[in-house]
């Protein structure tokens, strides 16, 4: 039987047993190598052809020795079969190199290598270490995102989304906000036909959720909103939002204090304290906004709290009792609270950052410090 039949069976097959079997198949395979790379056959070929037949990531001779011989071994002979497998690697490497001319002969070709063979080539040490590949991280406003799904999902929650691309229907109407109302120039919105909008917020996903779910519902709903703002240090006319949407019978402003609290806690410190003061949302009633007390002064008053003591960090409200009807709930029998944040600026407190534009401009100096 050729190397070329044996390395289709499983060394079970073979009859390879034990330790000195599989030494001594390997070694068949190392002269089967030696042989193999004078194979004038390869002179006519491209350098890579020698080089896939061996080393290739599917199929190649070290892809089914890998498959047939050391990930079917049993576990007695891994040992011996992997140490067999990392030196035939190694030479059937040595050897794929060797087999490439030298860049000054066929410039054209060598136009056409890898960086990797280049390197090779271009260095002919082996035992040179190889180009290492930065691993990347999660951008900051990822890693907040994540860092809020986290706690919201310990407390029950579920993830929702829905679509960038919105209805005005959802974006403005099933929320209360009615074409005349001026509350809908608080939002500035890019329209994409009379129609159909780019989401100003993300809180057309609780209708859409309460539509597909009913109630009881938890959800937490990240995502991307669009706004016809200019940039600079603080606005984007892309940014994304969390909002959270709790709907239950007997659900009242005492579980919305209470579960905000806890959330600004987790994630600015223990000692943080929340307070809460009247606002304005049509999909809300009573409204309120949620200040935290300053994490840089702890309260004292600071430039970034601009000495107040508070920074607001969200909107929040009772769920308006025509916003559940629009979902399909009885607001006679639940009732739910919903609050929405801009992730941008959680990461900017967090991190201490003072210009949003940094987040989007995909400078890894920055980007490598998260
Ligand atoms: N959608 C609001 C905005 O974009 C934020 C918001 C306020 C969401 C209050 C809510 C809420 O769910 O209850 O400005």
């Amino acid at each position: 039987m050729s190397i070329e039949e044996k390395i289709l069976k499983t060394l079970a097959e073979l009859q390879v047993n034990e330790a000195a079997a599989v030494e001594a198949l390997f070694a068949e395979v190392r002269r089967f190598l030696d042989e193999d790379a004078q194979d004038p056959r390869w002179k006519s070929e491209p350098p890579q052809t020698l080089r896939n037949r061996w080393l290739a990531r599917n199929n190649s001779i070290l892809a089914l020795v890998d498959e047939n011989w050391l990930k079917s071994a049993p576990k007695e002979l891994k040992p011996v079969a992997g140490r067999e497998f990392n030196r035939l690697k190694k030479e059937a490497q040595a050897k794929a190199v060797l087999q490439l001319e030298p860049l000054a002969i066929h410039p054209q070709r060598a136009k056409e290598r890898s960086g990797v063979e280049r390197n090779a080539l271009a260095v002919d040490d082996l035992t040179l270490p190889g180009v290492r590949r930065a691993l990347g991280s999660f951008h900051p406003v990822t890693h907040v995102r994540r860092e809020i799904e986290d706690i919201f999902l310990g407390l029950g929650f579920a993830i929702e989304d829905g679509p960038e691309i919105e209805s005005v229907y959802y974006n403005f109407d099933a929320l209360n906000i009615p074409e005349s109302h001026p509350s809908r120039d608080d939002w500035d919105t890019l329209y994409v036909d009379a129609q159909t909008v780019l989401r100003t917020h993300t809180s057309p996903v609780q209708v859409r959720a309460m539509e597909r779910q009913g109630a009881p519902l938890y959800i937490l709903i990240p995502g991307l909103c669009y706004r016809r703002d200019n940039p600079d240090s603080t606005h984007s006319p892309v940014f994304h939002q969390i909002e959270g949407l709790a709907v239950d019978t007997h659900i009242t402003f005492a579980d919305l204090k209470g579960t905000l609290d806890f959330f600004a806690r987790k994630f600015f410190g223990e000692k943080t304290r929340t307070s809460f003061h009247p606002s304005f949302f049509p999909f809300t009633e009573p409204s309120g906004e949620v200040a935290i007390s300053c994490i840089f002064c702890g309260g004292e008053g600071c430039r970034v709290c601009k000495h107040g003591g508070w920074i607001e960090v969200m909107g929040c409200g009772m769920v308006h009792p025509e916003v559940l009807r629009h979902g399909g709930i009885d607001p006679q029998r639940y009732s739910g609270w919903a609050f929405g944040l801009g992730v941008e600026r959680y990461a900017m407190m967090k991190y201490g950052i003072d210009d949003i534009q940094l987040f989007y401009q995909s400078d890894v100096r920055f980007l490598e410090q998260f």
